[in-house]
């Protein structure tokens, strides 16, 4: 056995354009609480979601490296838009000139295997950013697992702003979700499951539930992807093993860590204390 492979042991990495996936890891840190986390949020360059699709693959394979250069051995993607634009680039092409030993895992595929169990129907509705949309990787992921359901997207712009900028509970929130889901049932009024395919959009949940047909079944990603983790932790006992225990959360940005601090109260349960980073 490969000895240094074996001493091999870090955090889990968790990435994201912003604070967005701060959604993800709390229900991380609730599920693992003795695990060794590393936060890293591009906020110099957030939003990725009206980026071009080589911008937000460079960007996220960057942020990538850097989490392996910390010495993580598993990085989760926390980005929808990151996971549908550089996931899978990042897994065939980067692992291998790197150390073809580390993993990268995103949020798309996790919500998606889902689906069987959530939707009754087979009409499944996505929200989510310009570029998660565009990508089509939602459609394209649901009709490998489950052949022959009905996807209806719609992308919406302006509800990453609203939640960033805390206008969450006005009536200017009010009347973009009103009306970009009324764009999405308008593709299709069977609609049963609505995958919010964005780190911010189970903050809008309260106004999202106002404006959906009764019934519709909505599926927020936090605690889908921290069982996916665990489920993914236990088939691969050897990541498992490298994947240190000391219960402590890193967080890194790349843009002024006293915004980061203050901007992460919205989106994290715990307190922060993060460090700037050069990419
Ligand atoms: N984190 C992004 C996502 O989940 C939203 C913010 C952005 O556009 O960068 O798609």
């Amino acid at each position: 056995m490969d000895k240094d492979r074996v001493a091999n042991k870090g955090s889990i990495g968790v990435f994201d354009s912003g604070y967005g996936g701060l959604t993800i890891l709390n229900e991380f840190l609730k599920e693992f609480p003795d695990y060794d986390f590393t936060y890293l949020g591009d906020n110099a360059r957030t939003p990725y979601g009206t980026r071009s699709f080589d911008m937000v693959y460079q960007y996220t394979r960057q942020s990538v490296m850097r989490l392996f250069e910390m010495g993580c051995q598993l990085v989760i993607l926390a980005c929808n838009t990151a996971s549908a634009k550089a996931l899978r680039t990042i897994q065939q092409n980067d692992l291998v000139g790197f150390d073809s030993t580390r993993r990268v895992l995103g949020v798309v595929r996790p919500s998606v295997e889902k689906i069987g169990e959530v939707s009754r129907n087979g009409h499944v509705g996505v929200v989510g950013t310009t570029g998660t949309v565009q990508s089509l990787s939602y459609p394209l992921e649901i009709q490998k697992l489950f052949p022959g359901t009905v996807v209806a997207q719609q992308a919406c712009p302006m509800w990453v702003p609203l939640v960033e900028n805390d206008e969450r509970n006005t009536p200017g929130a009010e009347y973009f979700v009103k009306r970009d889901l009324t764009r999405l049932f308008e593709q299709d009024n069977q609609i049963d499951t609505l995958i919010l395919g964005c780190t911010h959009y189970p903050l809008l949940l309260p106004v999202i539930e106002r404006f959906i047909p009764a019934g519709v079944r909505v599926m927020s990603q936090g605690t889908i992807v921290a069982q996916s983790l665990r489920e993914y932790l236990i088939r691969h006992p050897e990541m498992d093993a490298r994947c240190t225990k000391n219960g402590t959360c890193r967080f890194f940005t790349t843009e002024n860590p006293a915004k980061f601090n203050e901007a992460s109260a919205v989106f994290l349960e715990q307190p922060v204390d993060s460090s700037r980073i050069e990419l």
